[in-house]
């Protein structure tokens, strides 16, 4: 992780350079590309990506471990797979497995855990996150009678409240779920911090970093969690859930699985047979994010390029941080600018749906912008947003411009107008 704009800001040629990898983005015959401002939801797909899943489809498909050439070619597929994860996070490529989604992986952890947790353990989760960080460790906890502790949210700050971490997190802690960043305020929290207390009481720490693998660049040996999940789909791939798991407790992991089927790591959390060509697609995406940087060898490329992408978002993101602070009638959901967060933005206009605010932009500026809980329904509860419908969120991605950034302030004000309230 970064934790600060690189030096290399992507000049507008470069951004230009940039979008021609995404199809979606393209102008064809009649038909007008959208401004995706839903990045935080997915990505679009890159060219490299879409390639990658092209070849190996047209290039005759197979299941593994066989010994003609198509199946041969899938077994390499697989470890070239892990080999890209593995330069992307930093951690061993037998460290990696594939999933379904980030959510189905998280289950499927969370029950090879049962002889981990008793009913004297406690489990950690957060107000912030995604119930995909919270619900399969929930779930862990009450097979065992064990307790959940909150790490509460400030619903002042929109961040952790992480003063309490000592009194919180005891040797009673067996598992701490903590997401990197929200996938709705943007919110980066200090994961050090709390990895660090985890390990002084050696609890398990596991890291949701869907929301912040597309933005930021990561080194999970030096992080330091046992556990990181993330998903292809929001960082230009399709869709397939990654986990990263320590060696040492990947080892130890007692999945559920066919008894034929591999013992060794990571195969074994890999049931069933997986969607080769989504693992085609993702080491195209990552081809598609070392193209961005440079360096000697693919990690130092990979964390060039993600420094890269994060200097070009953050330009965007001051812009639109400023404009949205001042607009009148409107609550923005973002933390102090002491806190680093990632290019998405949420906000709520009193006395308006957030799905009113949506189909508008999509009707009258042909934007992408989602709206509703996005999963971390226990911040919108603790904010007070259902009622409203959520959030309406803005997302940015590497695709997008100042040009898009400022049309959508011109189509607030708008919007905000037809409202009386500008
Ligand atoms: C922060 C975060 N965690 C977890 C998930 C769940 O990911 P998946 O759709 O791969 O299950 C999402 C999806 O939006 C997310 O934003």
């Amino acid at each position: 992780m970064a934790g600060h704009p690189a030096i290399h800001f992507m000049s507008s040629l470069a951004v230009a350079n940039l979008r021609a990898a995404f199809p979606a983005l393209q102008e064809s015959g009649d038909r007008k590309p959208f401004i995706y401002f839903d990045g935080p939801g997915g990505t679009q797909m890159a060219q490299q990506a879409i390639d990658g899943m092209l070849a190996y489809i047209t290039g005759g498909m197979a299941n593994l471990h066989g010994a003609f050439p198509t199946s041969v070619g899938t077994d390499n597929l697989l470890l070239e797979g892990r080999k890209a994860v593995a330069d992307l996070l930093h951690c061993a490529p037998e460290e990696v497995a594939f999933g379904q989604n980030m959510t189905t992986l998280a289950f499927s952890i969370a029950r090879s855990l049962g002889s981990f947790l008793s009913a004297e353990d406690e489990v950690v989760v957060t107000e912030m996150d995604h119930r995909a960080n919270v619900d399969p460790w929930v779930t862990l906890a009450n097979d065992k009678g064990a307790q959940v502790r909150f790490l509460e949210l400030d619903p002042n700050t929109y961040t952790l409240n992480l003063d309490k971490l000592d009194e919180l997190i005891t040797e009673k802690t067996r598992l701490v779920a903590i997401g990197m960043s929200s996938n709705v305020t943007g919110t980066v929290t200090d994961v050090r911090r709390v990895i660090a207390r985890a390990k002084e009481v050696n609890a398990i720490v596991v890291l949701d970093a869907v929301h912040a693998v597309p933005h930021l660049s990561f080194d999970f040996k030096e992080l330091g969690s046992d556990i990181l999940l993330c998903s292809a789909y929001k960082f230009f791939g399709p869709h397939i859930g990654i986990a990263v798991i320590a060696t040492s407790l990947f080892e130890k992991l007692q999945v559920y699985k066919l008894a034929p089927a591999p013992q060794q790591i990571p195969d074994k959390l890999e049931t069933g047979t997986q969607n080769h060509e989504a693992i085609a697609g993702l080491i195209g995406a990552i081809t598609f994010m070392e193209q961005l940087g440079e360096g000697k060898n693919r990690r130092e490329r990979l964390v060039s390029g993600m420094q890269r992408i994060e200097a070009h978002e953050q330009q965007l993101t001051a812009r639109l941080d400023s404009f949205l602070r001042q607009v009148p009638g409107l609550k923005l959901y973002r933390a102090a600018e002491s806190v680093y967060k990632t290019p998405t933005f949420a906000f709520t206009i009193p006395g308006i749906k957030a799905r009113e605010v949506t189909s508008w932009f999509a009707e009258n500026y042909h934007m992408c912008i989602a709206d509703g809980h996005f999963y971390a329904s226990t911040m919108a509860e603790k904010l007070g947003v259902n009622p409203m419908g959520g959030w309406v969120r803005i997302g940015l991605a590497p695709y997008n411009t100042m040009e898009e950034v400022a049309l959508f302030e011109q189509g607030l004000k708008e919007f905000m107008k037809t409202k009386g309230k500008y």
